[in-house]
């Protein structure tokens, strides 16, 4: 096996998974999903899947990663020899090629706002403009195709370099700031007129509004967010010291990427209601939403061209980690160089990522059950192949995984006191059969 090297801190590991889960998912998703699914309901739905499902598999994908320090395949066949569970791995790795396609797509529109903001053309506009600026971005394959491009390039001319680790270390210290910013957002939004009816949708639970598909759409914002169900975890935990508490970083991690993702819906929806823009509005939401914050403030050049910048790093983090999934499964079960694995995988990924931006526009008649390329892919990936991934992980660990192995992983070897494994092992054993369920019958159209 290739060698491998640990992350020199605990700190640099912790940072490496929480810029993986804090990206485009807490700040372009969350608020869209939540407005979508009725608001406060949909909240509360979610910080309970954080915490019966989302903190329980990541600690799941932390045991098999460190425990094995190998990728996936490598990891479950070594934990489980002779059975086929491995085969999971090529789910994981489809999986990731459909997440990065999609999500590209929005680091594009990333890409093309912060070059608007740079030009300084976003501000000066009424909100009913902003709306027609971003139609019109979607509406032209060239610009959304070029920005897709220039993106996945950039991704790739960073891990080719092998300099992603400095990127993330460069985004580590960009987090804190763009905590502080969105905090700054925040308030600004808080002090707009109507900003209470905002607040109000976003934290009063009416579960009127809530339906069997809110449910599921929380689940799979909760897998998407903390970037669990199709391994990006297991290669991340496979780099651990065999000192660090698993259960400590799980739940850093959890905890990050929630307040983020609250925070930015306290950014987004008294502005929402403010500006008067519809709180469904779906993945334009923040595209509509944002120019007019930041139009309100002084300075908003400044504003919008920073807030612009650290969402770029935060979303490249996390299209680092994705990309590293296939690569470290081609390098280490295919023996291949990382060159050509990098290149097989950005082939892949140019492919369905150009699909996807093309789904707006020249293939905008193309649609499954009413959804276009874009949304399929979107809706593929977090409802159904990181939702049955992260469950299909979660029964593993709980009721096939040797007890030791759990054991052992939590508490260090007996070394670590206290440790919460008989929580998980409720969690992974009741709670994931029982969603697994739920969601078959709901797929199926039985409920
Ligand atoms: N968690 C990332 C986000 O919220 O933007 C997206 C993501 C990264 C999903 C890595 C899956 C993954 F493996």
């Amino acid at each position: 096996m290739t060698k491998r090297v640990g992350f020199a801190t605990r700190l640099g590991a912790i940072a490496a998974a929480v810029g993986s889960a804090v990206g485009l998912g807490n700040i372009w998703r969350f608020p869209y999903e939540a407005g979508v699914n009725g608001g406060g309901a949909f909240i509360l739905v979610y910080i309970c899947c954080i915490l019966v499902m989302g903190i329980p598999v990541i600690l799941s994908e932390f045991i098999i990663g460190r425990s094995t320090h190998s990728n996936m395949k490598a990891a479950l066949k070594r934990l489980s020899p002779g059975k086929k569970y491995y085969l999971f791995t090529y789910i994981c790795i489809l999986g990731s090629f459909i997440v990065i396609g999609f999500y590209s797509v929005v680091c594009g529109w990333i890409i093309e706002y912060l070059y608007q903001a740079v030009q300084g053309s976003l501000s000066g506009h009424t909100p009913q403009e902003y709306s027609d600026m971003f139609s019109s971005l979607l509406e032209s394959p060239l610009r959304c195709v070029g920005w897709t491009v220039l993106f996945l390039i950039l991704n790739f001319v960073v891990m080719s370099r092998g300099i992603e680790k400095g990127i993330e270390r460069v985004a580590s210290t960009m987090m804190p700031l763009l905590f502080v910013i969105l905090i700054i957002f925040c308030i600004k939004s808080l002090f707009l007129p109507d900003a209470g009816k905002g607040l109000r949708f976003l934290f009063y639970p009416d579960f009127s509004k809530l339906t069997m598909r809110g449910v599921l759409d929380a689940f799979g914002q909760a897998f998407l967010s903390l970037s669990i169900g199709i391994s990006c975890l297991v290669t991340y935990s496979s780099y651990f010291k065999d000192d660090t508490s698993l259960t400590k970083d799980a739940a850093t991690v959890a905890i990050l990427d929630t307040l983020v993702a609250i925070l930015s819906g306290v950014m987004i929806f008294p502005a929402v209601f403010s500006f008067g823009v519809e709180p469904t509005a779906g993945p334009r939401l923040i595209f509509e939403v944002l120019p007019s914050i930041f139009q309100q403030m002084t300075g908003g050049y400044i504003w919008a061209l920073l807030f612009f910048l650290l969402v770029f790093f935060a979303s490249l983090t996390s299209t680092i980690s994705l990309s590293e999934i296939p690569i470290t499964f081609l390098i280490e079960e295919h023996k291949l160089s990382r060159p050509r694995a990098i290149a097989w995988t950005a082939l892949f990924t140019f492919a369905l990522a150009v699909l996807a931006a093309l789904s707006f526009n020249a293939l905008d008649d193309v649609k499954l059950w009413d959804k276009n390329i874009f949304d399929m892919m979107d809706y593929a990936a977090s409802n159904i192949f990181m939702l049955i991934g992260g469950l299909f992980t979660a029964v593993y660990v709980g009721w096939i995984l040797d007890r030791k192995v759990v054991h052992d992983q939590l508490t260090n070897g007996g070394r670590l006191k206290g440790s919460a494994e008989p929580y998980l092992i409720f969690c992974l054993r009741y709670v994931a059969p029982v969603s697994i369920f739920f969601i078959f019958l709901y797929l199926t159209g039985i409920i």
